[in-house]
C-alpha cells in the first residue's frame, strides 16, 4: 500500500533521515519507535508532504508522491495526527472535528462522520459544544483521532498520540487505537512507550540518529536484546 524506499531527508547539512526503508501493507499497524530526535516525525512530515525530500521514493498504491503538496496527499486518504495534537483549543469539540473534512472529498458525508465519530467516542458527543482547551488530555487525543477520522483515512499515521498521557488515559487511547486497526484500518503508529505499542502492532522498525537500525515482527523486537536495552531500560 505504502512503500519508502532509500528515503533521505535533510534540515540544511544535517540529514534526520539516511536511506530510510519502510512498508506498510493494507490492514497492518506497523510502529515506528527510537529515541527523541531519531527522525520519527521526520518520516511522517515527508510522507505526508510536510518536508521535501532529498533523496529516495516514497509511493502509495503504484504512484509516487513525491513532490505532493499535503493537501494533494490528503486527498488520497494518508491522514495524520499530529504530535502534540494541534487543536484549535478556543474552538468547540465539534468545530474542531469538522475541521477534518474540509476537503471536498469527504465534506458531502460531514454528517454521518461525525456521527460516525460520536459513536466511537461517546464521551465526545457529550463534550460537543465544550470548548476543546477545556477538555482532559486523554479527551483531546480523542478529539485529534476524531477529526482525523472525519477525512476517511486509508492510512493513519498516529505521531505520539499517548504523550503527556496519564497510564490510565493512555492505556484507553492505545484501546481505541487497537480497535480501529481491528475493525479494518491501516496504521502507522509512532510512540515511545515501546512496551505497549509493541504490544498492538505486527510488524516494527527502529530508528537511531536518522538511521533504520532494526525491522521485524514486534513478537521478535520485544525480545530483542538491543531494544531491551536501548528503550526499556532492562
Ligand atoms: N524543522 C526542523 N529544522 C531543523 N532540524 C529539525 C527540524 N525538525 C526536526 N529537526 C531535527 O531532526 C532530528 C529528528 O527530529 P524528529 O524527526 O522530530 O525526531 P523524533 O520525532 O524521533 O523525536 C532531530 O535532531 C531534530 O532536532
Ligand atoms: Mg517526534
Amino acid at each position: 500500500m505504502l512503500s519508502v524506499e532509500n528515503l533521505t531527508v535533510c534540515y540544511g547539512q544535517m540529514k534526520a533521515l539516511r536511506d530510510v526503508s519502510i512498508e506498510i501493507s493494507a490492514g497492518q499497524m506497523v510502529a515506528l519507535i527510537g529515541a527523541n530526535g531519531s527522525g520519527k516525525t521526520t518520516l511522517l512530515n515527508a510522507i505526508s508532504g510536510l518536508v521535501p525530500i532529498e533523496e529516495g521514493k516514497i509511493t502509495w498504491e503504484e504512484q509516487s508522491l513525491k513532490g505532493l503538496p499535503p493537501d494533494k496527499v490528503c486527498s488520497k486518504g494518508i491522514i495524520q495526527v499530529p504530535e502534540g495534537r494541534k487543536l484549535f483549543p478556543a474552538m468547540t469539540v465539534e468545530e474542531n472535528l469538522m475541521m477534518g473534512a474540509y476537503h471536498p472529498n469527504v465534506r458531502k458525508q460531514v454528517q454521518e462522520s461525525l456521527q460516525k465519530v460520536f459513536s466511537t467516542f461517546p464521551r465526545l458527543a457529550d463534550r460537543r459544544r465544550q470548548f476543546a482547551g477545556s477538555l482532559s488530555g486523554g479527551e483531546q487525543q480523542m478529539v485529534a483521532l476524531g477529526r482525523a477520522l472525519m477525512a476517511k483515512p486509508r492510512l493513519l499515521m498516529l505521531d505520539e498520540p499517548s504523550l503527556g498521557l496519564s497510564p490510565k488515559a493512555a492505556a484507553e487511547i492505545f484501546d481505541i487505537i487497537r480497535g480501529l486497526n481491528k475493525e479494518g484500518m491501516t496504521i502507522l503508529l509512532v510512540s515511545q512507550e515501546v512496551m505497549q505499542t509493541l504490544a498492538i502492532t505486527t510488524y516494527g522498525y527502529v530508528l537511531e540518529n536518522g538511521d533504520l537500525v532494526l525491522q521485524d515482527d514486534c513478537k521478535c523486537l520485544q525480545e530483542d536484546p538491543k531494544v531491551k536495552t536501548s528503550y526499556l531500560g532492562m
